[in-house]
């Protein structure tokens, strides 16, 4: 193990982002503890590979104070990671990613870890009311459980920060790119799997929604900025996260990957999406605050970037029907076959080994 003053603690170590930062951190000589309940490990394929320096197999509202011992800094990533992941169940949404993420806030406190740095969403941003980017300080409207559930760890968790116990929260856009552990339901991961595996991209909206997008390597370089700032710069900080050149509507993220991937053609479905979401978001403070955090990806060639690790992947329209790639109905097949609860909680003989 890493000396205590270079080891993080990643809970959701095993999903889309953990896993890219467990390697990113790792990359940069950081000792990563990981801790997940491994729900989608087997989507892809493998068990426990992402490489953390230990691995802690285990549900967030499980956890004990003393697997905090030790670490410098935690990077909360755990929880259910999406809006309609969240309307699966609202009471389980505040269970897991409300009540839970307090919980580990106050262990983190208690065990005097200097840093608690929290996967926040654009999305507490909601139906936003004007065109105009929004920043930290604008009102937040939070219309989904999901939503709801980060506004609350930032208010909640806000509170505890003190001379010792600094939280940062970071408001990220919505993520894209490669990683070990790939979804789908993203929405640039979405459209170009559409373009790759159909020759067709499929808009669910009228196409209108703004969107702030970011790549997942970009993310993994504000946690280190993170990381690596003057405490005077982040302690109980709220930052968005992401490009200002990087809020598109739907339409144009849809051509962009049109012009992408060859001999595709868009299907803007035209029809209010139940997905309400549309909101610009600035991106300068962290930017003015963080002088190490300098996001090279735009979107243009982020896709690209992905169509070519698509095509390695040889992704195929069965990909688009099947779970694997798409969160909530994973959880709902994992449900569906016994092997997870009500309570989402392994049933005990189908725990992953
Ligand atoms: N992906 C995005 O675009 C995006 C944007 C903004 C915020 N976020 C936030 O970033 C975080 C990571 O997102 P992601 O895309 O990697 O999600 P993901 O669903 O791929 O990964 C979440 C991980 O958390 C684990 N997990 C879930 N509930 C748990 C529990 N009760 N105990 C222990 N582990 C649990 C899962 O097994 C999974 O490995 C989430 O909190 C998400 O809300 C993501």
């Amino acid at each position: 193990m890493t000396d205590s003053a270079n080891t993080v603690l990643i809970t959701g170590n095993q999903g889309y982002i953990g896993a890219e930062l467990t390697r990113y951190l790792r990359d940069r000589s950081y000792g990563v503890v990981g801790l997940d309940t491994m729900y989608y490990t087997e989507c892809h394929g493998s068990s426990n590979a992402v490489g953390a320096t230990k691995q802690i197999v285990k549900d967030i509202r499980d956890l004990a104070p003393n697997e905090l011992d030790g670490v410098r800094a935690v990077v909360h990533l755990a929880g259910l990671s999406n809006d309609p992941l969240g309307d699966l169940s609202p009471a389980l949404t505040q269970e897991i990613n409300h009540v839970a993420s307090v919980k580990l806030a106050r262990f983190a406190k208690e065990r005097e870890v200097e840093r608690f740095i929290f996967a926040s969403s654009c999305s507490v941003y909601g139906i936003a009311a004007t065109d105009c980017a929004l920043s930290e300080t604008s009102p937040i409207r939070p219309v989904t459980e999901y939503a709801k559930s980060k506004a609350l760890v930032e208010r909640d968790v806000g509170a505890m920060a003190d001379a010792r116990f600094h939280p940062v929260f970071l408001r990220n856009a919505t993520v894209y790119g490669p990683s070990s552990r790939l979804r789908l339901d993203l929405l640039v991961n979405n459209l170009l799997a559409w373009a790759c595996a159909s020759g067709k991209i499929m808009v669910m909206s009228d196409g209108t929604p703004w969107r702030p997008l970011l790549h997942i390597s970009d993310f993994c370089q504000a946690v280190l900025a993170v990381l690596e700032a003057p405490l005077s710069k982040v302690s109980n900080q709220i930052f968005n996260v992401g490009r200002n050149e990087d809020n598109l509507r739907v339409s144009e993220v849809a051509e962009i990957v049109r012009r992408t991937v060859p001999g595709t053609t868009v299907e803007i479905l035209s029809r209010v999406s139940s997905d309400e979401r549309t909101y610009r978001v600035n991106f300068d403070k962290i930017t003015g605050a963080l002088p190490h955090f300098k996001p090279v990806h735009t979107v243009h060639g982020g896709i690209e970037q992905l169509y070519r690790d698509y095509l390695r992947l040889g992704l195929v329209k069965e990909d688009l029907d099947a779970p694997r790639f798409f969160r909530v109905r994973w959880m709902k097949h994992l449900m569906a076959t016994g092997r997870l609860n009500k309570e989402l909680r392994w049933t005990t003989e189908c725990e992953p080994a």
